[in-house]
């Protein structure tokens, strides 16, 4: 326990009656003090329970767990991911300034996507029969599926004439009913998958298969794309040496939109569009390293976090951007944070005594008023929100706009002030729940790729200061390898010795 952390957890008693309001009143500027200015967006994270002593002491955590040191680590491409024995590099793929072997072979790929996309939306390069291609289809799943995904659905205001679909579950249903809607001699499979030996991947990937022969595609090379790091396998399954496009052993799944996972991105938005999200998630990379602690985004983001995860005892946090083109971004952070920081065992191999990663939710604003919202005025449990928002909207519709961007702003302000609507104990809100708000000029492919590297480098700083290896993903492989154990149980209807739940399960499985 570094020295910060005991006076921390002494600090968490103190506060622990404070009322967020009342700090304002104590101070001349709170907010000079607590929000962050950086290019088009505006960071303030005024309305915490952390006055001016406790943020000290957080921003001494990151002395005290050498951050600095770390951070250089991240982007030098050290072997940081130690359980697995690799680099972790994925802001290089992001960076167009790297004059290293990597550096000119990320140039190359990104000239790949850009000729890719320019062929295919020029008409150039065509299906097996002559005709233009009109729908992409993305077959992935975990980063493979919910980075592109997220990011096609929040900048659809930019979209080429493609239409986009995605297939990740192994669940039938969810192919088949895409199978319905697109015609295959102008369709493009983009099968997207680092390692090429997932299950739920190649399940749908050899479906896709099969539907094409048997609608008669002779070519069908004209029809797969591949996204890989697995060459050999991809080639093996019958794509083309030209049609793969390459990931990499320092780039894990969950962080792997910027490189040729974001091939699906390109084709949705355009490559000049895609280049700009790529500029944008730089630009905070630059920032975070080379700010100040105390004014840098995802330091301060991460460090409000800990605040409330490891001494206020919160459990979760809730995401609520206030545009619907964002709805599925909480998705794509659960696996971000969870994934990343869902861990118990710290990087000396011993079992934690605090907590570790927080369970990351939320919805869309004014939706998630109308449904979720009433616990966070009114439950018993303390849940810290991030609000996004933007400025302008990319409609026009001023009236709309004004009357979402008031209720952004009244959450955060009822949340922190409470008040009473009447007599009745039913009508009282007690206030002092916190939140930041993260304000943009509007969305666009920049700022979704600020906002992606800021929860990046947050979720980094989090696993830095608790000590925890935040790039490998261990607790997946047990229950993938129990599955793949039961289907050969459940195919052969041999159900062999199990617990007397699991076992019974089998049976109503088999005996259907
Ligand atoms: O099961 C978890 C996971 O390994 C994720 O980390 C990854 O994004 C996903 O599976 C898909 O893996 P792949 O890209 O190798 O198919």
């Amino acid at each position: 326990m570094t020295p910060a952390w005991k006076m921390l957890l002494k600090k968490s008693e103190e506060l622990v009656d404070t009322k967020i309001i009342d700090l304002f009143a104590n101070s001349n500027n709170r907010i000079e003090e607590f929000s962050i200015d950086f290019e088009n967006m505006f960071l303030d994270f005024s309305k915490n329970i952390i006055d001016k002593e406790t943020f000290e002491l957080l921003l001494e955590l990151c002395e005290n767990c050498e951050l600095k040191k770390n951070i250089n680590s991240l982007f030098n491409g050290d072997k940081i991911n130690e359980t697995e024995n690799r680099s972790v590099l994925h802001t290089a793929l992001r960076d167009f300034n790297l004059n290293s072997e990597i550096g000119k072979e990320l140039l190359s790929d990104r000239q790949k996507i850009k000729k890719f996309t320019s062929d295919i939306l020029s008409g150039k390069t065509k299906g097996s029969t002559n005709k233009k291609i009109t729908d992409i289809v993305n077959v992935g799943i975990g980063g493979s599926d919910l980075g592109p995904n997220m990011v096609i659905e929040s900048l659809r205001f930019y979209r080429t004439e493609l239409n986009c679909h995605f297939v990740s579950n192994v669940d039938g249903d969810h192919l088949s009913e895409i199978l319905k809607v697109i015609n295959p001699e102008t369709t493009l499979f983009v099968i997207v998958s680092k390692t090429f030996t997932t299950q739920e991947t190649l399940t749908n990937a050899k479906k896709i298969k099969e539907f094409l022969e048997k609608r008669s595609i002779n070519d069908i090379s004209k029809h797969f794309i591949g996204v890989t790091s697995n060459i050999k396998y991809a080639l093996e399954f019958g794509l083309d040496k030209e049609n793969i496009f390459k990931m990499y052993d320092f780039v894990g799944g969950r962080f792997s939109v910027w490189g040729s996972v974001g091939l699906t991105v390109s084709l949705a938005i355009g490559y000049e569009n895609f280049e700009k999200f790529l500029k944008g998630a730089n630009k905070m990379d630059e920032h975070f390293k080379v700010s100040n602690y105390d004014k840098n985004i995802p330091v301060c983001l991460a460090l409000i976090s800990i605040w409330y995860n490891n001494f206020m005892s919160c459990e979760t946090e809730a995401v609520l951007p206030y545009s619907e083109y964002l709805k599925f971004l909480p998705n794509y952070l659960q696996q971000m944070l969870m994934e990343s920081n869902g861990k118990c065992v710290d990087r000396f191999s011993e079992k934690v005594d605090y907590q570790t990663g927080t369970v990351v939710w939320g919805g869309t604003g004014t939706n998630s008023q109308h449904a979720f919202f009433q616990l966070l005025h009114q439950g018993t449990k303390l849940i810290p929100c991030d609000f996004i928002g933007f400025k302008s909207s990319l409609h026009g519709n001023d009236d709309a706009h004004n009357k979402l961007m008031s209720n952004f702003v009244a959450q955060t302000q009822a949340l922190m002030v409470g008040g009473s609507m009447g007599d009745s104990p039913f009508r009282k809100f007690e206030g002092n729940n916190p939140s930041n708000t993260i304000l943009f000029d509007k969305v666009s492919p920049e700022s979704m790729g600020m906002i992606i590297s800021m929860y990046e480098h947050k979720v980094f700083v989090q696993g830095i200061i608790l000590n925890i290896f935040s790039f490998d993903q261990w607790g997946v492989e047990l229950g993938k390898s129990l599955a793949s154990k039961l289907l050969t149980e459940i195919e052969s209807k041999n159900i062999l010795k199990h617990d007397a739940s699991t076992k019974n399960l089998l049976d109503k499985l088999i005996n259907k």
